[in-house]
């Protein structure tokens, strides 16, 4: 028998992540996955990396290997603070803290805001560790619907409608998101910031993909469009990170927030992790100020650009009779559904046997949810191997088919 350890209530009988359930058929041999959220090791600029290791190495230890602050090394919050402003977002280097990935600044976010039984609001379909940190931090987590024309704004006001509990955030993620791959237009992010404004409704804007764009103009993101609202910055959170655009194992995330929110997050960091890897923002810094990932994030697009119009096509090829879905601008993620209310789950184990992968939709939804819909990363695999990968995709839909 266990020992009757006397967790929390949110962890008495915890579910792991479906997702995660996944990874132990990525080592079947010959295996093309479209599964994984993580980016292309091939595309990690090594060269890059290893200068700026090279280059700390002459840095004091002092500086090195001791506790750093928990707002994260000026020099560092310097160098994102210049980054953004390439992208056209206006940061002081005072309203940023270091995180330990986006991830993190996701959890201090939960720590300072969200008591069980507090309400949240998410997109349908949303990020699935986002999600779960919500549900293990006791909240009701409801959904509004996204697509590709953007958030449903009556679902959003129906959860805002008087009588009902205030959501203490609602969280997006507006640029190639995860899972969908879409994008909300700029009208849409307008419209947003207005009913943050008039309900007293925290913004969180998560933006790890921004940077990942292969077509279409760049659009601004909700913090800069605030600074330009009366009282619109007030309500917007947003949270970055180098995980995609340099590498994720350097665990540099950042958060941009209103100075009372700020606050109190640094406060729960202190708890969390007390700083971020003073080496590794050091090494962030040295890659950033070197200029490197200026010269490096076209490799990066350019790539993911490839593989995306490869994936495109083939999907068009292969499978148009069976699969519906939509073409994102920049980004990871292809987003789509099985044709004729056929289930994701279930082709994905005639997809396993055919030596391929995805993740099916279920995992991204906290509510309302679609079984036949499914997410296809482009990030990881080759262009050859997503011809060959989509070919597989529909042998095991009509291994499925004719199983029925
Ligand atoms: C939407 C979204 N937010 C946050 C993260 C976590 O990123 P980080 O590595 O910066 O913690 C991911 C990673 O897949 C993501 O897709």
């Amino acid at each position: 028998m266990n020992p009757a350890y006397d967790f929390a209530a949110p962890f008495q009988d915890p579910k792991g992540s479906a997702i995660r359930e996944l990874f132990k058929y990525l080592s079947q041999p010959g295996m093309i996955s479209f599964a994984g959220g993580y980016p292309s090791p091939a595309l990690f600029d090594t060269a890059g990396l290893n200068a700026a290791m090279v280059a700390v190495q002459s840095a004091s230890a002092a500086d090195l290997l001791q506790y750093g602050s928990t707002e994260g090394r000026p020099q560092l919050r310097a160098a994102l603070s210049a980054l953004l402003a390439r992208r056209g977002i206006a940061a002081a280097p005072e309203q940023m803290l270091v995180t330990s990935g986006s991830q993190q600044g996701f959890d201090m976010l939960l720590r300072t805001l969200i008591e069980p039984g507090d309400t949240a609001i998410m997109t349908r379909p949303v990020y699935s560790a986002a999600a779960q940190g919500l549900r293990l931090a006791g909240a009701r987590v409801v959904g509004v619907a996204t697509d590709g024309a953007g958030i449903d704004f009556d679902e959003l006001e129906s959860h805002l409608a008087a009588g009902k509990p205030h959501p203490k955030f609602f969280y997006c993620v507006p640029t190639f998101a995860n899972p969908s791959g879409d994008t909300m237009p700029l009208a849409q992010r307008q419209r947003l910031l207005e009913l943050a404004v008039r309900h007293r409704l925290l913004i969180v804007e998560d933006d790890p993909y921004g940077q990942l764009r292969f077509s279409g103009e760049p659009l601004p993101t909700l913090f800069t469009l605030a600074q330009d609202m009366p009282g619109a910055s007030d309500w917007v959170v947003h949270l970055s990170s180098l995980s995609k655009i340099v590498a994720p194992g350097l665990r540099i995330g950042m958060m941009l927030a209103p100075p009372e929110v700020l606050k109190r997050c640094v406060m729960a960091k202190q708890i969390s992790d007390l700083c971020t890897s003073p080496w590794m923002q050091m090494v962030a810094e040295h890659y950033l100020n070197a200029g490197a990932l200026e010269r490096h994030l076209h490799v990066i697009v350019d790539a993911y650009r490839k593989r995306c119009d490869t994936l495109v096509a083939a999907l068009r090829e292969e499978l148009a009779e069976a699969f519906d879905f939509s073409v994102p601008q920049g980004g990871m993620f292809i987003w789509g559904e099985w044709k004729h209310g056929v289930d994701a789950a279930r082709v994905l184990e005639h997809a396993i046997k055919a030596n391929v992968m995805y993740v099916p939709g279920m995992s991204f939804y906290t509510d309302r949810a679609n079984p036949s819909a499914l997410r296809l990363s482009f990030a990881m695999p080759t262009v050859d191997e997503i011809g060959e990968g989509v070919r597989r995709l529909r042998r095991a839909y009509e291994s499925y088919m004719g199983a029925g």
